[in-house]
């Protein structure tokens, strides 16, 4: 069979597009500066106190992956205790007026009970972390991952 020469050009620059798409997945789009680092002592300046929290829960969240691969489940507490801080922030920030939810700011009952449900869900991933059972440990990782949609769907803009 013989294949025509433009047809190869075509098929050549179909495939280079398509490695130049995997090549430079899109990187997530966090508005506020994501140069600020986050603090479980105090909001830093320029994130909302649930910002400041979901960053530090978005590290980590990255940190039980890893900490599962290579079986240093003792980190993991740690980690997620000073979420648990920034959530205290949270609370206080919300208390004083301070952070007004910036989507639905009218369902703050249904976002703590959603809050509530969520961190005790994380107090199960202390709990199977320090069990030391690497298994128990990633299917509470699963659980955990599986509500940060739903509320994020209902609460952030
Ligand atoms: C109970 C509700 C709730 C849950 C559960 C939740 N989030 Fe969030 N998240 C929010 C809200 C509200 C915002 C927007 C905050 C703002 O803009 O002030 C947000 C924003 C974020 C952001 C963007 C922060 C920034 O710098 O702008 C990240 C990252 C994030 N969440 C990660 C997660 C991850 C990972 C999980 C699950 C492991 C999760 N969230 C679970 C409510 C939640």
């Amino acid at each position: 069979m013989r294949v025509s020469s433009s047809f190869i050009v075509v098929l050549a620059v179909a495939i280079a597009t398509a490695c130049k798409q995997e090549a430079t997945p899109s990187s997530p789009k966090i508005s506020p500066p994501a140069s600020v680092t986050a603090s479980p002592d105090q909001v830093p300046a320029g994130v909302t106190a649930v910002q400041n929290e979901m960053r530090l829960l978005h590290e980590a969240m990255r940190n039980c992956v890893t900490a599962v691969a290579y079986g240093t489940l003792d980190s993991i507490p740690e980690n997620l205790h000073a979420v648990h801080r920034a959530r205290e922030l949270t609370e206080k920030a919300l208390e004083s007026g301070e952070y007004k939810l910036p989507k639905s700011p009218e369902k703050l009952a249904s976002f703590k009970e959603l809050d509530e449900q969520f961190h005790g869900e994380l107090e199960n991933l202390v709990a199977a972390a320090r069990s030391k059972d690497g298994t128990a440990t990633g299917r509470q990782v699963g659980v955990v991952l599986s509500k940060c949609s739903s509320c994020h769907t209902q609460f952030k803009p």
